[in-house]
């Protein structure tokens, strides 16, 4: 890549990042996320620590501040008022200080913290990781309280957007089990700033909002809903993403010589380690995700089915055919990786979670691939992304087809991403 190009992108997501903070938290995109998301705000601040260190630390500090005294970090907190986003606090009804939602999200925060405190080396940051460890090590123990209800170390989900992946098809057929009868009327906000082919259907947002009502009707009692709940899916990316942020956050709690948490997290660890084979799908040779009420794996290969490196696994047989599938994959589109097997009759280029390219699943893929040894597959990975940002721009996600961007531009975790990962700078660097 021409420095030149390298380092005008290096410019503009810093720009990006710098617009899109709201002191102290950043918004994905002013005008589709207007709020502080969980995972985006993680990822957002490795981006952060490539030029400004303590706005980074700050970032993951506020995302604390929205936590409940049971541990839980919710997935929005509505750190102010803002009518161009659907569902709003009065919808969630969680009656909290700073107001926030009722469901969590990928907990990659440990791993970021852990970035920020081994990557700086800098030892002026130990008291704010010595205020963040109990915080991290209450959300880790909030999941497997109460996102755990089969005892395997898998996470089960109680929303789509748990997952973060929010539309994938691994959902469809569970979501089935949601009554919609009750939704009523209520007034989308997404499709008016986004291209709605772009988007989920009005089915998938019926489902989403029963779910919302739901929680609330319960008043986000979290044992009710971890027992009643009527999505309840053990999703392979959260599940491969709590067991590594757990590795993480061993790494911390030897750091800081907190012997007791470090033995409850290696408790956390093996108890993953043995129970995620209840996810893989010997047919179809892959993690899937799994409705945990009818026991069904939803056959379905996705982005996250290759975040078993990530997560620290190594099987061979499995490996061997996670491969296969990486392979077909990267002959059948041009970028990689997308969002769900391109071979798939649901395959949609360019529609959320059914296809596009999500940078930072590709950040997580590529480096569990780096760390396995597999540099070819890391390398093919991180270039393509490279390749889509030069293309398109910092959007949202990419068609893994055309490289056209999708959803949302000027995106605060693809600018994250760019800095901490593609930039020459990175490349340099790490
Ligand atoms: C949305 O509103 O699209 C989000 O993904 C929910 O977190």
């Amino acid at each position: 890549m021409p420095g030149d190009l390298s380092s005008e992108l290096d410019r503009r997501a810093r720009e990006i990042l710098s617009a899109n903070d709201r002191g102290g938290y950043t918004v994905p995109n002013g005008r589709v996320y207007p709020f502080q998301w969980n995972w985006d705000s993680a990822f957002v601040a490795l981006g952060f620590a490539t030029f400004d260190k303590d706005r980074a630390w700050r970032e993951i500090e506020t995302l604390f501040e929205g936590q409940w005294e049971d541990g839980f970090v919710p997935h929005i907190i509505f750190w102010k008022d803002d009518p161009g986003y659907f569902p709003g606090p009065s919808v969630w009804g969680t009656q909290r200080t700073p107001r926030t939602s009722g469901i969590t999200q990928p907990p990659v925060a440990a791993s970021v913290v852990r970035s920020l405190w081994e990557d700086e080396g800098d030892p002026s940051f130990r008291p704010r990781l010595e205020l963040l460890f109990p915080k991290l090590m209450a959300w880790h123990h909030w999941f497997h309280t109460f996102r755990d209800p089969i005892g395997k170390g898998v996470v089960v989900a109680m929303h789509p957007w748990e997952t973060g992946r929010d539309n994938s098809p691994e959902w469809d057929a569970p979501a089935l089990a949601i009554d919609t009868s009750q939704v009523g009327h209520y007034q989308r906000q997404d499709t008016g700033h986004l291209d709605p082919s772009m988007r989920p259907t009005k089915l998938e947002y019926d489902r989403y909002v029963a779910l919302v009502q739901f929680g609330s009707r319960v008043g986000w009692d979290h044992a009710r809903i971890s027992a009643e709940n009527p999505f309840r899916v053990a999703d392979v990316g959260m599940t491969m993403i709590l067991l590594r942020a757990n590795r993480d956050l061993l790494a911390l709690a030897e750091a800081l010589g907190s012997q007791a948490e470090a033995a409850e997290v290696r408790g956390w660890i093996a108890l993953a380690e043995a129970g995620v084979g209840w996810l893989w799908n010997e047919e179809v040779g892959a993690y899937c995700s799994r409705d945990v009420i009818t026991g069904r794996s939803s056959g379905y290969v996705t982005s996250a089915s290759f975040l078993g490196f990530y997560a620290g696994l190594r099987t061979e047989a499995r490996d061997a055919r996670t491969l296969a599938h990486l392979e077909r994959f990267g002959r059948s589109t041009r970028y990689l990786m997308p969002s769900l097997d391109p071979d798939e009759g649901g395959f949609d280029a360019i529609r959320y979670w059914r296809g596009p390219v999500w940078a930072v699943v590709n950040y997580m893929i590529g480096t569990g691939l780096a760390e396995a040894g597999l540099t070819v597959w890391a390398d093919r990975v991180r270039d393509d992304t490279r390749r889509l940002i030069e293309t398109a721009g910092f959007y949202e996600a990419f068609s893994p087809v055309t490289a056209q961007g999708t959803g949302g531009g000027d995106f605060s975790w693809t600018a994250a991403i760019w800095l901490h990962w593609l930039s020459e700078r990175s490349a340099s660097s790490g």
